[in-house]
């Protein structure tokens, strides 16, 4: 099965600027992985939603004065919160049993390097979402041309709230940031691709290439 999907068709789903917002494209081995890891694959999307709706809530606790920051992470948590509930429907739907799994090593390989002092936290944080959904948005739009026509509808959904959630945290990171961007962007940038092309031991929707 060939992992490859057309540069245009990719363009028409994505955000405009988004891949250029990437550092790399995600390799055509992790696509091949992830069709061979179905159940694994919602399992870990499953996850993902739930932590990208704890990671909205856990901003909506700590930065109170922050109006923007506060009804955008509202919707986001939302949003995330029913992407997961849609994910655990349709694993039951398929006979897929929900059990824990060992997180990859993405987020935290990316959220290891967020500054401890404000204002810089918040917008390292800010930064690293936007990678983050990014990076799932780029995901989802590689897999649809592979997977059943359910999966696909569901996933050319995703496609459309996980854009806005990138472009959401870029806009709140570049509203909030002190000082100009380009430099931090560069540097999780930089990390986001080292953690992408690398090898990896286990399947995960944010993991590398296989070991
Ligand atoms: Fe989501
Ligand atoms: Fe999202």
């Amino acid at each position: 099965m060939t992992a490859m999907l057309a540069a245009p068709d990719l363009d028409d789903l994505l955000p405009p600027g988004l891949l250029d917002f990437l550092p790399c494209a995600t390799p055509d081995a992790w696509v091949d992985w992830a069709l061979a890891n179905p159940e694994l694959l919602l399992i870990d999307h499953a996850q993902c939603e739930k932590k990208a709706a704890a990671t909205a809530m856990s901003l909506l606790h700590r930065y109170v004065d922050q109006p923007l920051l506060l009804s955008r992470m509202c919707q986001l948590a939302r949003e995330e919160l029913l992407h997961f509930e849609q994910v655990i429907k349709l694993m039951e739907a398929r006979g897929i049993v929900y059990r824990h799994i060992g997180a990859s090593r993405y987020a935290e390989g990316l959220r290891r390097h967020v500054r401890g002092e404000e204002p810089h936290r918040l917008v390292d944080i800010l930064l690293v979402g936007a990678l983050i959904e990014a990076r799932s948005c780029e995901r989802f739009a590689r897999l649809i041309p592979h997977l059943d026509a359910e999966l696909a509808k569901f996933y050319r959904g995703l496609v459309k709230s996980e854009g806005r959630h990138y472009e959401d945290y870029l806009m709140l990171a570049r509203q909030l940031a002190p000082e100009a961007l380009d430099t931090r962007l560069a540097f999780f940038a930089e990390r986001e691709a080292e953690l992408i092309t690398m090898p990896d031991t286990a399947f995960r929707f944010h993991s590398g290439v296989p070991a």
